[in-house]
């Protein structure tokens, strides 16, 4: 372990110099500021990098992960990240990106208490509760563990957008697209859900607020 500690600081030197030998000013330029087009809300798992999967660069990607990519609304990390990302950094995409295998999801399919994770895996069997007839009607577990993976993130999707946050950029006028994508773990293919949210109109009508 001490070796792997030491390894990851002398890592971080050979990056510094490998960047700084591209680009001589790579670390400057990108000290002055951030504009990201893209918000990433995905799961924690250390298998599914943000900007490695994409390709994407430093200061590409505003990101926000916890345990199976979760939108709670009364999150105040969560609420916090995706206030800066639209108010302030202008986002132009916001995509949830959960992953098959997810270990969080896994766990709101069975009924065994690993702790106080239990409260937080709870938010996640609320979406199986409330897609119950559709994954029950799935007979092959592999099978329904990625139709909740799926389902799982669309209804993500659909929190953001009914989050005071996301309804009054869209009420300004201002271009924000929500997606759902989910990644493959052991093939490296994201999968895009199909769920281009534009418009407080996807929402049910209770949801929609007046400005
Ligand atoms: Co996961």
């Amino acid at each position: 372990m001490a070796d792997y500690y030491k390894q990851i600081l002398e890592n971080n030197i050979q990056w510094v110099k490998e960047s700084l030998d591209k680009d001589p000013h790579y670390f400057r330029a990108l000290a002055t500021k951030q504009t990201p087009p893209l918000l990433w809300i995905g799961c924690s798992d250390s298998r599914v990098p943000a900007n490695e999967i994409i390709g994407a660069s430093n200061g590409e990607v505003f990101v926000h992960r916890n345990i199976a990519n979760m939108v709670i609304h009364t999150d105040m990390n969560m609420l916090s990240v995706l206030d800066y990302a639209v108010n302030v950094l202008k986002v132009k995409h916001i995509i949830v990106v959960g992953h098959y295998g997810c270990g969080g999801i896994k766990a709101a399919m069975n009924n065994d208490s690993i702790g106080i994770i239990d409260n937080w895996i709870r938010h996640i069997k609320n979406v199986y509760r409330l897609h119950k007839d559709l994954l029950d009607a799935i007979p092959n577990e592999t099978a329904r563990f990625n139709a909740f993976v799926e389902v799982n993130v669309k209804e993500q999707v659909f929190d953001l957008a009914r989050t005071s946050i996301v309804q009054s950029a869209w009420k300004s006028g201002q271009d924000v697209t929500l997606h759902g994508w989910a990644y493959g773990l052991n093939s490296g293919i994201v999968t895009d859900l199909d769920v281009n949210l534009t418009s407080e109109k996807n929402l049910d009508e209770v949801y929609q607020l007046k400005f």
